[in-house]
């Protein structure tokens, strides 16, 4: 099956001091979902946003909001996210006993849920969890940070995620997130990845957000591979 290719906007590298324009003028872009990068200070050493800000995303704009938690406890946050209008929940197994309940908890609430992958986890933590997921994120950096390179070696791990989706439900969407931009998106598609996180290639373009919108998905549109 073909499924549908998503650009999902960071707002992690957004002018927070005019966070309703940049969001707007990502939708106006044709962006799919607006990304949230919640971040504890914990598991990542980060501290970013909570469900406010995901709560003031909702208010200014109806884009389904791909909230991404780089927490400890997930378990513990996930009904303010869902309350405050999150659309996608994707967690962590790492550090997390609870990652299956978690899963299940982020359904019942009628989110999406979603399971985030670092680049040091192995994909074989995927098998008995991909039941209880509908979203699979491949971190293509470590996480923490927007700004930082791309990992080549996770286009290997995005095709052998993209397999084990393709057995288990084609439905399940992959995910990448780190780095992502134009130049790398065709070799990911061609690894079996339909939606894109980024922050940088889009806030940060030096056209502006609309032009690195356009650019990421020209790259997604090409039809010179696969
Ligand atoms: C990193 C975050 C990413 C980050 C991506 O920990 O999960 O979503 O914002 O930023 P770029 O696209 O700049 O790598
Ligand atoms: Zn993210």
């Amino acid at each position: 099956m073909i499924m549908k290719k998503r650009i999902s906007a960071s707002i992690l590298s957004a002018d927070f001091t005019n966070l309703g324009k940049a969001i707007r003028q990502c939708e106006d872009a044709g962006v799919d979902w607006i990304h949230i990068d919640v971040m504890d200070g914990h598991f990542v050493p980060n501290l970013t946003m909570g469900p406010f800000i995901v709560d003031t995303c909702r208010k200014i704009t109806d884009l389904p909001l791909d909230c991404h938690l780089m927490v400890e406890k997930p378990e513990l946050l996930v009904r303010s996210f869902a309350d405050a209008g999150a659309n996608n929940i994707t967690i962590h197994p790492e550090n997390n006993p609870n990652v299956l309940r978690s899963l299940e908890l982020i359904h019942s609430l009628g989110c999406t849920p979603g399971l985030a992958l670092n680049p040091g986890t192995n994909t074989i933590v995927l098998e008995p969890l991909l039941p209880f997921a509908m979203l699979i994120l491949i971190m293509t950096v470590n996480p923490g940070f927007s700004g930082q390179a791309f990992i080549p070696e996770m286009v290997k791990k995005v095709t052998t995620t993209a397999e084990m989706i393709q057995k288990q439900d084609p439905e399940i969407i992959l995910e990448v997130d780190g780095g992502i931009n134009a130049i790398l998106i065709p070799d990911l598609v061609q690894a079996g990845a339909n939606a894109f996180v980024s922050a940088s290639s889009i806030f940060k373009h030096p056209g502006g957000i609309s032009e690195g919108v356009l650019s990421l998905r020209k790259a997604m549109d090409k039809k010179n591979y696969g």
